[in-house]
């Protein structure tokens, strides 16, 4: 319903432009919506990809994907037309391959994007908003692009209305951890369905530091997972850390709703928050031999010789989400 009161109110914006005068009142409304449309891109794009296409990781700095400024210039380059460029990239978006690329030097750079399931809608309002809109680039990006292609036009679009969030600090925690935990355990799972278990313990070993830096680089966070069994040491928790943990186990235990823990010191807020156990985690985590199977055990061990991550059942605490970001300014 909302969709189609867009479209509709694009035709009206159609038709109010090639139909004389406009009367003066009903501006501010199509503005409004307009803005409304072009906030949902945004934020889709934001949430859904800057996971791995953000624009302020540094050249040289960790990425795992070109900024998504490099993707609109290279679609630009090729589908000048705003049908073909959205239906360029909901294509590849829907299904990645190496035949359908137009950035082969990124291929090559990161290895081919990892295929995901989003909702088709999503990706024609992201595709939409990259082709309407000028979206965010890195400094060094446009002189990249200008000794390459020449290009001036690879950014138009119109300027995007910044609209200012409400932002209150145990909202911001509960979403860096679920939207980390989503893109982990998404990738996860697509690498488990795809190449098995054995080939996702490579992928948690190699991916879960970049990937959860990443998300710390969007959300301007330090996200860390930690746990008291730790299986890489570098995720032990602390001594305060090690006493959140035993509070929520009983937290779990007791089956009730769970908060997370909030503490706040000069101009930090230090997020706390529970990583539970399910099924899936088992093949990982659970009991060599009996859920996780002997070729998953020998690889754990030889990449893990000080592993202390096994022996979990379903819905028990794995470790936390210890989460610290500067207090927002208009908290309170
Ligand atoms: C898990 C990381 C990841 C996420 C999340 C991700 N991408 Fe990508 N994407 C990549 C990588 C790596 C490349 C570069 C390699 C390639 O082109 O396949 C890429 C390339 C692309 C390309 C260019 C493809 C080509 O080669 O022609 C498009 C278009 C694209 N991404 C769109 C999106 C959109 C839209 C989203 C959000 C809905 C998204 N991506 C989310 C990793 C990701
Ligand atoms: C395919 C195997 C695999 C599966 C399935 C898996 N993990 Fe892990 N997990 C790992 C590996 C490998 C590491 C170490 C990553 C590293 O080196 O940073 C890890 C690390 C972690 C950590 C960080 C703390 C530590 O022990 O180093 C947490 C928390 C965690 N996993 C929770 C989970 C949860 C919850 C699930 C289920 C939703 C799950 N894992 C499923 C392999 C797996």
């Amino acid at each position: 319903m909302k969709y189609l009161s867009i479209s509709f109110l694009a035709v009206l914006l159609l038709f109010s432009c090639k139909q004389g005068p406009k009367t003066t009142d009903e501006e501010p409304l199509q503005i409004a919506q307009a803005n409304l449309a072009s906030e949902e891109g945004r934020t889709l794009m934001e949430t859904k990809c800057y996971v791995c296409h953000n624009p302020s990781v540094p050249e040289n700095g960790q990425r795992i994907a070109p900024p998504m400024v490099a993707v609109k210039a290279h679609y630009l380059d090729v589908y000048k037309e705003r049908g073909a460029f959205v239906k360029g990239i909901m294509e590849f978006v829907k299904s990645p391959s190496e035949e359908n690329t137009m950035m082969r030097g990124a291929v090559r750079r990161f290895g081919l994007m990892p295929a995901q399931q989003f909702p088709e809608e999503e990706i024609r309002k992201i595709a939409e908003y990259l082709y309407d809109y000028q979206i965010e680039e890195p400094d060094w990006f446009k002189e990249h692009w200008m000794d390459r292609r020449g290009d001036s036009l690879y950014n138009k679009g119109k300027k995007p209305t910044v609209v200012p969030k409400e932002q209150n600090p145990k909202e911001m925690g509960m979403k860096f951890a679920q939207e980390t935990q989503k893109i982990l355990g998404k990738n996860l799972m697509g690498t488990i369905q795809n190449k098995g278990v054995e080939d996702a313990v490579v992928f948690c070993n190699e991916r879960a530091y970049p990937l959860t830096d990443s998300m710390a680089t969007n959300f301007n966070a330090q996200i860390r997972r930690v746990s008291d069994k730790p299986r890489n040491p570098k995720n032990a928790a602390n001594a305060s850390e090690l006493a959140y943990i035993e509070t929520f186990k009983k937290e779990v235990d007791a089956g009730g709703p769970i908060e997370p823990i909030l503490k706040e010191e000069n101009g930090k807020v230090y997020f706390y928050y529970p990583i539970v156990t399910n099924s899936m985690c088992l093949n990982c985590h659970g009991t060599p031999g009996k859920t996780i199977q002997p070729n998953v055990v020998q690889h754990l061990s030889r990449l893990y010789p000080d592993d202390k991550a096994l022996g979990y059942n379903e819905n028990e605490v794995r470790g936390i989400w210890s989460i610290v970001f500067d207090t927002p300014k208009d908290s309170d």
